[in-house]
C-alpha cells in the first residue's frame, strides 16, 4: 500500500495551533527549531494573517505531522520551524513543504528566500544543501531585541 495516502498538505490557520505545539514539544532536538516567546497563539496569529497561505501543515487525517511557517517582508521571504515528525521523515515531505513554500512565495512576488539554520544543526544543513539552498559562508547574523533597551555592555542571549 502507498505509505503517503491520506497525507495532504495544505495552508495553516490560526486554530492549528494546538497542533503546532504538539508537533514542535515533540521534537527530538528542540533546540533546531529555534522556538522563541514569539511564537506564542497570538504572535502565531498575527504571523498567519500577514502571511496568509504561505505556512502549510502537513496532515495524515487530521493529526499534523510536519509543518513550516513561512512570511515575507515583501522583498525576501523567510522560513521558519521547519520539522517533520520523527516517524515520518526520510520521504520526500521536508522537501515538498518547502517547494511548495518557495512556490508560495514566488507567486507573492518574492524573488529569494531565506531559511536560518543553527550552524551545529548537522542533520539540518545536510537537508537544506539536499535540497539546493545555497549555504551563504560570507555572511553572518547580527540580531537584537527590539522589546529592551540595548545593553552593549551585555551580550544578549544567542536564542
Ligand atoms: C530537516 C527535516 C525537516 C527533514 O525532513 P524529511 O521529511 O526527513 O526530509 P526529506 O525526506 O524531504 O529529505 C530531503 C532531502 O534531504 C536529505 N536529508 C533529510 N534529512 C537528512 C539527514 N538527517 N541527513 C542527511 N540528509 C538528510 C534527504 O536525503 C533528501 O535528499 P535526497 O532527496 O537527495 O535523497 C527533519 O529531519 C526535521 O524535522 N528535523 C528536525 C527539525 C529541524 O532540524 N528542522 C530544520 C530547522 S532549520
Amino acid at each position: 500500500m502507498d505509505p503517503d495516502r491520506g497525507y495532504r498538505i495544505r495552508a495553516h490557520v490560526p486554530g492549528d495551533y494546538g497542533q503546532l505545539r504538539a508537533l514542535w514539544a515533540g521534537e527530538t532536538l528542540p533546540a533546531a527549531l529555534g522556538l522563541s516567546a514569539a511564537d506564542n497563539r497570538e504572535g502565531i496569529a498575527a504571523f498567519l494573517q500577514r502571511n496568509a497561505g504561505l505556512s502549510l501543515g502537513l496532515w495524515c487525517g487530521e493529526e499534523l505531522v510536519g509543518s513550516v511557517l513561512a512570511g515575507s517582508d515583501g522583498r525576501r521571504g523567510y522560513i521558519y520551524h521547519l520539522e517533520v515528525r520523527p516517524d515520518v521523515r526520510g520521504r520526500g515531505w521536508g522537501r515538498r513543504l518547502i517547494e511548495q513554500a518557495v512556490a508560495a512565495l514566488a507567486a507573492s512576488g518574492v524573488q529569494k528566500v531565506h531559511a536560518f539554520v543553527y550552524a551545529d544543526n548537522h542533520p539540518g544543513r545536510l537537508f537544506w544543501q539536499s535540497i539546493g539552498f545555497l549555504l551563504r559562508d560570507e555572511l553572518v547574523v547580527y540580531s537584537r531585541e527590539t522589546t529592551e533597551q540595548a545593553r552593549f555592555d551585555k551580550p544578549l542571549s544567542a536564542r
